[in-house]
């Protein structure tokens, strides 16, 4: 790698306020394999999407407020271009003394998403080689993910190999009892995720807004909540096929509005939801339920809250399943946290550190759990 201009993928795609990072997790998460280049003698680039700008250079969406948050965390060096091609690339990498680059916003140029050849053609011609290490934008077959991997010698990051490793090892051949818990609003986003984890999991438990589809399919009243009607029928289907490996919560915490401070009330679900209310998070008998199947799993993994959990009120099922993982972690379980809102909700919590792999990718981790194959690893070479 000894002066070698290596051009890294990252997902540096994290929430940014008021000119500043809210949330640098996956900055950090990054962190080992610039660190790894460095050390080699390698003369990195970064490059990342942040948000979704449409094709062309949007202020809003520029990468400084990251080059400050990295520059801090790296405590080195970082040379911040306002391009992400053309000559000044190969020229800031020839004047780096121990730092790094970092590129533009990979989606300020429409040939991203396109995955254009003559895009990836340019970003790819500075450099001698490239590294994967965005496992969340995996799912993506744009020119930074795919592209120039077909133009340059290409290796997977040390973040994405710790992604896949994880996951292949809950999918592939997990320690018994293996226990999955997925949340999340809507049966339909989830379905094909639910038919993997099926395959392989000894016990399925499943909270969030979708419930009540499963909940309606059985006949139970649910009042307001959310239901997705044209579901019923695989609702059924997949209680039918799953028998009691799939656990649905017992009771409920109802109200009549989505706001702090509206009044709740705790209903058993075979009793029905009263006309009027809506479920809004599982309830503590469940907790109960779920922290049982729990704290018997050598194997559990998470996507998806058990509530809205952004509100206090409907927050308890969530805080109850995070901490039911966190012990079983504790004991030697192997937890892995695929996903967006569930992440948000462990580092909330303050509980990150007590799991065992907290997934940087949400779309990707489950797309991944789903069996679908991601652009942006299978243009990696196997190990
Ligand atoms: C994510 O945040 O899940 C990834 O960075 C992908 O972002 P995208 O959905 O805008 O492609």
């Amino acid at each position: 790698m000894r002066g070698k201009k290596v051009l890294v993928r990252v997902d540096f795609n994290v929430p940014v306020k008021d000119g500043e990072v809210t949330d640098d997790t996956r900055i950090r998460r990054a962190l080992p394999t610039i660190r790894h280049l460095l050390s080699e003698g390698a003369r990195p680039a970064l490059i990342s999407h942040l948000g979704r700008p449409k094709g062309e250079p949007d202020p809003k969406y520029a990468m400084d407020p990251v080059a400050t948050r990295l520059e801090e965390l790296l405590g080195g060096h970082v040379k911040k271009l306002d391009t992400a091609v053309g000559p000044e690339v190969g020229e800031a990498l020839d004047g780096l003394d121990g730092g790094v680059v970092l590129l533009e916003n990979s989606r300020f140029y429409p040939g991203e998403t396109e995955n254009d050849a003559g895009f990836a053609g340019e970003l790819a011609a500075p450099f001698e080689a490239y590294v994967n290490d965005a496992f969340g934008a995996a799912h993506r077959a744009h020119a930074t993910t795919v592209g120039v991997a077909e133009r340059l010698p290409t290796a997977a990051g040390l973040l994405m190999e710790a992604e896949i490793d994880y996951l292949d090892g809950v999918l592939r051949d997990p320690e018994r009892p293996f226990v999955a818990i997925l949340g999340g609003a809507k049966v339909s986003d989830k379905l094909g995720v639910i038919e993997s984890l099926l395959g392989v999991a000894d016990s399925l438990l499943i909270g969030g807004a979708m419930c009540f589809t499963f909940f309606r399919a059985q006949g139970y009243e649910i009042g307001n909540s959310l239901v997705e009607d044209d579901y019923l029928e695989e609702a059924k289907r997949l209680m039918q096929e799953a028998g009691d490996r799939l656990v649905l919560p017992v009771d409920v915490v109802v109200a009549d509005a989505i706001e702090e401070g509206s009044e709740t009330q705790t209903v058993r679900v075979s009793g029905g939801i009263p006309s009027g209310k809506m479920g809004l998070d599982i309830g503590p008998e469940s907790v109960d339920l779920f922290r049982g199947r729990i704290s018997d799993a050598r194997t559990i993994f998470w996507n998806g809250p058990m509530g809205v959990f952004e509100v206090d009120a409907f927050a308890r099922g969530t805080e109850g399943v995070a901490g039911a993982v966190a012990e079983a972690s504790d004991g030697g379980a192997t937890s892995v946290i695929g996903g967006g809102d569930s992440v948000a909700a462990v580092n909330k919590l303050g509980l990150d550190d007590r799991m065992g792999h907290i997934s940087t990718g949400g779309g990707a981790s489950l797309e991944y759990v789903e069996g679908k194959e991601l652009p942006g690893v299978a243009v990696l070479p196997d190990k």
